[in-house]
């Protein structure tokens, strides 16, 4: 295995079809939809800045250019706002830029599953340890999932998966993680299994979409078969790893919206707006009134 080193590069597998979202994802990938004032992608891509990830590795499909062009300077639009003196809006929009040269694009030329998105990071990410983000999995908490998961990575050299609790009865909707010896903030993971038949969990916590994997996964990635969904799945992957080097759970206690489902997404609009000091005042009173006229 090799050493535990700093992990630097994030990837984010941005090509699946959103098939759950139609008919806005028909010309918008989901991760341009809008949680309050951003789009879900800037929400994941923050919480990597702040765990220290310096690279940004995105794996598109063809009707993802827009998200290449979000990560860019828009030059008509800052001319605009200079001439205007916007400046509040062309501070943001500086802000919110990725710093020259730290990200990288490749395309997954067909959506095969996101243990094949992974594998097309490959060469992107080269040999060393590497975190993935599922950018549909927005989180909310005072400490970021990634931060957490790195300090566990360094203290552990372990691959590292985010986990949390769901009710039992739920269980079979998830990859789901046997629990064994505590690992720092932690516990090391004795067993992962995707989709369990109901009644046959391990235990009841799933896998929330934050890994930090070694680069030993990509050759097994080269070589998978086709499994669920007949589609070339993360968790065998990590399942054969595993045999060879160890995993680590790190339990994320905040709260996770699933923004490529319906009610994930407008669950996260709720939760980020009443967060925000400039939007509740305006919100609750509202929302209040809409839940008590709820028969
Ligand atoms: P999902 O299954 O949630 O995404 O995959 P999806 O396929 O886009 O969504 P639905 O089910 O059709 O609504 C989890 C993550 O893996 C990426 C997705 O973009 C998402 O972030 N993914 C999935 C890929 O990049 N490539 C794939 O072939 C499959």
């Amino acid at each position: 295995m090799s050493q535990t080193r700093k992990v630097r590069k994030a990837v984010f597998p941005v090509a699946g079809l959103g098939t759950r979202f139609l008919p806005a994802t028909k010309a918008v990938p989901k991760e341009m939809l809008t949680v309050v004032d951003k789009p879900v992608i800037q929400y994941v891509v923050d919480e990597a800045l702040d765990a220290g990830i310096e690279h940004l590795i995105f794996v598109t499909g063809r009707s993802k250019a827009v998200i290449e062009d979000y990560f860019d300077i828009q030059v008509e639009l800052e001319q605009t706002l200079r001439q205007r003196n916007k400046t509040a809006e062309l501070t943001l929009l500086e802000s919110i830029l990725p710093v020259a040269g730290s990200t990288s694009f490749t395309r997954q030329q067909e959506p095969l599953g996101l243990g094949h998105a992974v594998w097309c990071a490959r060469e992107l990410v080269g040999n060393e340890p590497f975190a993935l983000l599922l950018p549909d999995m927005i989180m909310k908490a005072e400490k970021g999932c990634m931060k957490g998961m790195v300090e566990l990575f360094e203290h552990s050299g372990a691959n590292v998966i985010a986990v949390e609790e769901c009710a039992p009865d739920q269980a079979h909707k998830y990859g789901i993680v046997g629990v064994g010896e505590k690992v720092g903030d932690g516990f090391a993971i004795t067993k992962m299994v995707e989709k369990p038949v109901p009644g046959t969990a391990p235990s009841n916590f799933f896998i929330n979409g934050r890994y930090i994997l070694q680069p030993e996964i990509f050759p097994i990635l080269a070589n998978q078969e086709r499994g669920a969904g007949n589609e070339i799945q993360l968790t065998d992957a990590m399942v054969k790893l595993a045999g060879d080097q160890k995993f680590a759970a790190y339990h994320f206690r905040g709260e996770t919206y699933d923004c490529g489902a319906k009610d994930g997404f407008i669950l996260a609009n709720i939760a980020f707006a009443l967060a925000r000091a400039d939007i509740r005042p305006s919100v609750e009173g509202p929302l209040k009134d809409l839940v008590a006229k709820l028969k």
